[in-house]
């Protein structure tokens, strides 16, 4: 069977991060072609209101990706609803900037919790569900972010550096058994998450231009959807040419003028 026909037949997908941004857009899709979407987050009020535009395909099940006690009951509760999952899609994340260099372990850990861990955990409480698929498909949202290092990012990008070297090792690990891996690396979306942003974003997109990208990858054959293309290609350049990113564009982006002394 050809991607597309495994599109016509209804699939099971659990999304996370779904309340709002780009989730919820890929939730709207999914749901209009059909699907049975469960959808999480850690609120369950914007969870109710998606809810609202599929209220038989669409199941609310609030939960925190990185808190151990929440995703382990939230596994419990997929396993009660159902008994085969075709495609999780692990969306949840979080973003804090470290401005001047405060390395402050603890946005550090939670930024980390919901981005690096939240997909392990997503993954653990799913694999089970997925293997019950003739086509399980598991995809992780990182953030082109990961492809070279922006200034007031270090833990963001880290925790989505994590997240593609973990996709890379899932992908190599599961070669020999039936379990596509897609590592989804959107640039500057329009969402909850970026809407305090105080720089210029190029080539902004609207989350639903987003979910609509990262649909026609998943019905492609792709392991890695970047995009928009404007954007990937010039950074991954970079990244290999990474002396003009650092002496040249770096020294402009940066906002730390002198370390702090002790
Ligand atoms: N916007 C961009 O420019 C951009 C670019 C590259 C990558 N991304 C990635 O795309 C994904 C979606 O982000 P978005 O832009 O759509 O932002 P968003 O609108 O803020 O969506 C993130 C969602 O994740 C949920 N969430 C956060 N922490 C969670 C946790 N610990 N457990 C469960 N759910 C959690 C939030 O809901 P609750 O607060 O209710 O939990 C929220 O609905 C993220 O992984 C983000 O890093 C975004």
């Amino acid at each position: 069977m050809s991607e597309s026909q495994e599109w016509c037949s209804k699939l099971n997908i659990w999304v996370t991060g779904a309340g709002s941004g780009i989730g919820a857009a890929l939730v709207r899709l999914l749901v209009e072609e059909g699907h049975y979407v469960i959808i999480s987050g850690r609120r369950r009020e914007p969870l109710l209101t998606l809810q609202k535009a599929a209220p038989k395909r669409i199941r609310v099940l609030a939960c925190d990706v990185g808190q151990d006690d929440s995703i382990a009951e939230a596994g419990a509760t997929l396993r009660e609803i159902t008994d085969q999952l075709d495609m999780v899609i692990a969306c949840a994340g979080t973003c804090e900037y470290d401005d001047g260099l405060t390395l402050d372990i603890k946005s550090y850990r939670r930024v980390f919790d919901a981005n690096f861990f939240g997909v392990v955990n997503t993954l653990r409480e799913s694999l089970p569900l997925l293997s019950n698929s003739r086509k399980p498909v598991f995809v992780a949202v990182s953030s082109l972010s990961s492809v070279v290092g922006f200034p007031r990012a270090e833990a963001y990008g880290a925790s989505k550096a994590a997240v593609d070297y973990f996709m890379q090792a899932l992908r190599a690990d599961t070669a020999n058994v039936c379990l596509r891996t897609v590592l989804v690396r959107p640039g500057f979306i329009d969402t909850p998450l970026t809407q305090e942003n105080d720089f210029d974003m190029p080539f902004l997109m609207t989350a639903e231009q987003a979910a609509k990208r990262i649909l026609i990858g998943l019905k492609s054959n792709a392991s890695v959807i970047d995009f928009p293309k404007r954007l990937s290609w010039p950074l991954r350049l970079l990244g290999t040419l990474s002396p003009v990113w650092f002496n040249l564009i770096a020294p402009r982006m940066t906002r730390i003028r002198t370390l702090r002394k002790v």
